[in-house]
């Protein structure tokens, strides 16, 4: 496998880097700390193009290919995985979503303001009893006239309060089972609507964590995604391509993390001499380094074979199992290379270890991974 990179795409990344660097580290402490949503800096990045990379020019956006967007990912996510989960979402669960699968009609109607960033998007599957056992839906839509009848709860949505737009995913016909799933645009502000209160969490603590509440929300029949029935593979088929940003969400945050232990352990002295002179911190490095690689491998191949019009669910969860585990085990490792300073907040690792968790949770946990993993080489 040759992941060659095109001027292009180091000029994609380089300006991301940047991007973070400038605009994302100034204040990423006092944002986890506080639990503050990045609003200036998303709205910048929407002016940038990094909230709508791969919509194509027709729609707003910047018609880029996947290889692109992890590289952004990455880079963002190196500095601050609150901003980069924002991204992740609008760029390949909701615009994805829309162009891929929406008409015309509704194309034109959000693809312009989802992929500037004016309006931010977010993607509602999970309910309280239907997470990982995502076919459980327990959310109803049923067909009255003109509109469906929208009741139920979702959970653990991201961009619960600051999106404009809701993909929610619902139960049309029960005794269907997921063949009667259906998957439609909800716009906030629509009466019955309403947004629980601000999830308290461990890590990616800059973005915005609700359940929502649906009470006989009136939605128009033009506002269905594909035909009826199509909810569930809908859901699944986006969620096959959001897990590659996942993946390089993970992929940033261990890079993020070794890059800080690598530059400490080189000024740190202990026993006459810098850290990384003993081979036990040299040996962390390495492997570091080395799974990051492997990482970095997973998540250029998934990107290519969605570039290349291959199947990518395979690769796709394989990229995020491991990514996100290399996410785990770099940043603890990175804390413990930085001894008492990594236990505190001014050196980011900490930070970035409580972020690196959530990857093996969201976008389908580790353990669903393994299913899909097993299925597909299984079905093979
Ligand atoms: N593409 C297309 N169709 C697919 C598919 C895919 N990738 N995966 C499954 N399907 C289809 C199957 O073919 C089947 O359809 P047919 O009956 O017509 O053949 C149907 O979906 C049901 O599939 P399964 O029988 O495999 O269903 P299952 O109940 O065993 O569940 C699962 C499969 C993979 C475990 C699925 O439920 C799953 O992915 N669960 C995890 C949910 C998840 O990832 N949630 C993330 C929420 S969004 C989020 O988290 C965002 C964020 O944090 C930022
Ligand atoms: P459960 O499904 O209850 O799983 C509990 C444990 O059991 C896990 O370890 C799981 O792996 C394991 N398990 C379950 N079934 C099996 C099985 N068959 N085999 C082996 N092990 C199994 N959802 C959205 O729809 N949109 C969002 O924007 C979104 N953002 C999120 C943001 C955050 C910060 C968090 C925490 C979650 C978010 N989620 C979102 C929800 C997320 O996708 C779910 O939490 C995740 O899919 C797991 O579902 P669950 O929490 O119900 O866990």
């Amino acid at each position: 496998m040759d992941f060659k990179l095109t001027e292009e795409h180091i000029m994609i990344r380089d300006a991301a880097r940047d991007f973070a660097k400038n605009e994302l580290l100034p204040g990423v402490i006092e944002r986890d700390e506080k639990q503050e949503f990045p609003k200036e800096q998303i709205k910048k990045m929407g002016e940038l193009g990094f909230l709508g990379m791969m919509v194509s020019p027709e729609y707003g956006g910047g018609g880029m290919d996947t290889v692109s967007y992890v590289l952004a990912m990455e880079e963002i996510s190196k500095i601050d995985a609150s901003a980069s989960v924002v991204m992740s979402v609008n760029n390949s669960l909701v615009c994805w979503g829309i162009e891929k699968f929406g008409n015309e009609e509704q194309k034109q109607k959000y693809l312009p303001k989802l992929a500037t960033g004016e309006s931010i998007g977010a993607f509602c599957l999970s309910e309280p009893e239907a997470g990982s056992d995502a076919t459980s839906q327990r959310t109803t839509a049923i067909e009255k006239d003109d509109h469906y009848l929208l009741n139920g709860t979702k959970n653990w949505i991201t961009n619960g309060s600051t999106a404009d737009y809701y993909i929610v995913i619902a139960q049309t016909h029960p005794e269907k089972k997921h063949k009667g799933i259906n998957a439609f645009i909800i716009e906030k502000g629509w009466k019955g609507f309403e947004i629980g209160p601000k999830e308290q969490k461990l890590g990616i603590r800059g973005s915005d964590t609700h359940s929502l509440n649906f009470n006989d929300v009136k939605v128009p029949k033009e506002n269905r995604i594909g035909e009826d029935g199509f909810g569930f593979k809908f859901a699944m088929k986006t969620l096959s391509g959001g897990r590659i940003g996942i993946a390089a969400q993970a992929l940033g945050i261990a890079a993020g993390a070794y890059e800080l232990a690598k530059e400490y352990s080189k000024v740190r002295k202990a026993f006459g001499t810098e850290i990384m002179n003993h081979q036990a911190i040299a040996f962390k490095l390495a492997d570091m380094h080395t799974s990051i690689e492997a990482s970095r491998h997973l998540v250029m191949k998934a990107a290519c074979d969605k570039d290349n019009g291959e199947n990518y669910d395979l690769s796709g969860a394989m990229a995020k199992l491991f990514a996100s585990k290399t996410a785990m085990d770099v940043t603890v490792e990175a804390v413990q290379v930085h001894g008492g300073n990594g236990y505190v907040k001014e050196y980011h690792v900490e930070r970035l270890m409580r972020d690196a968790k959530i990857t093996q949770i969201y976008e389908g946990t580790s353990e669903i991974q393994k299913i899909v993993i097993s299925r597909s080489i299984l079905r093979d």
